[in-house]
C-alpha cells in the first residue's frame, strides 16, 4: 500500500512499481534511482520476502544509481527495533558499488528508544511509517519524503 501510494505521488516519475517476492535482483540494475520499501519482523529481523531476496542480490552492482528507502514499523511495540530492517537493507545495498544514498529523514517526531536504521544524529536512512500508531501521518510523511527525494536527484526544476 506504502508503495502504491508513493507510485501514485510520483506519477510521470516512475517506470516500475514492483513487489520483491515477484522479482529478479537483475531488475534493480535496469533504472537509475531505486525506492527501496521493507518493513521490520520479529523483533528486529528482515521481513521475509526480502530474506530470500538479499542473498541472491550478492554481485549486483548499483554503482551510480541513486536508491532511497522507506520502512513499515511499530514504534510503540517495538521502541527498541524500531524500522531495524531499514538499516540493515542499507547496510547491504551499500556495499554494491556504493550507491548514492538519497531521502534521509528526520528523526525528530518519533519516538522511539532504538533502531539500527538511524543514520545520524538526527536522520534514518529514509522514511518510517508507522501504520500501527500513526496511520494518519503517511500521507504527509510521504509527501515530504519524495520532495526530498525529488531534491536531492535534482529533478526539481531550478
Ligand atoms: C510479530 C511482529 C514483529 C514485529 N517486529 C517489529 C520490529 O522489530 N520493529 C518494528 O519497527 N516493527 C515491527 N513490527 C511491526 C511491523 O513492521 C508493522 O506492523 C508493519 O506495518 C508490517 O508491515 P507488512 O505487513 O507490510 O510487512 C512487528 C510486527 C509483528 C506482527
Amino acid at each position: 500500500m506504502a508503495a502504491e501510494k508513493i507510485c501514485e505521488q510520483l506519477g510521470q516519475f516512475v517506470s516500475h512499481c514492483a513487489d520483491v517476492s515477484k522479482s529478479e535482483p537483475e531488475e534493480l540494475q535496469n533504472y537509475d534511482i531505486l525506492l527501496l520499501g521493507v518493513s521490520t519482523w520479529n523483533i528486529g529481523e528482515m521481513q521475509d520476502d526480502w530474506d530470500e531476496f538479499i542473498p541472491r542480490m550478492e554481485g549486483l552492482d548499483l554503482s551510480g544509481k541513486q536508491v532511497g528507502f522507506f520502512a513499515m514499523g511499530d514504534a510503540i511495540g517495538y521502541s527498541y527495533n524500531f524500522l531495524d530492517a531499514m538499516g540493515q537493507l542499507w547496510n547491504v545495498v551499500k556495499e554494491l558499488g556504493s550507491p548514492q544514498l538519497v531521502g534521509i529523514w528526520p528523526t525528530e517526531g518519533y519516538e522511539f528508544d532504538e533502531s539500527e536504521a538511524v543514520y545520524d544524529d538526527n536522520h534514518f536512512v529514509g522514511v518510517g511509517l508507522d501504520e500501527d500508531n500513526e496511520p494518519d501521518l503517511h500521507d504527509e510523511r510521504i509527501k515530504g519524503w519524495l520532495m526530498k527525494i525529488m531534491t536531492d536527484c535534482e529533478l526539481l526544476p531550478s
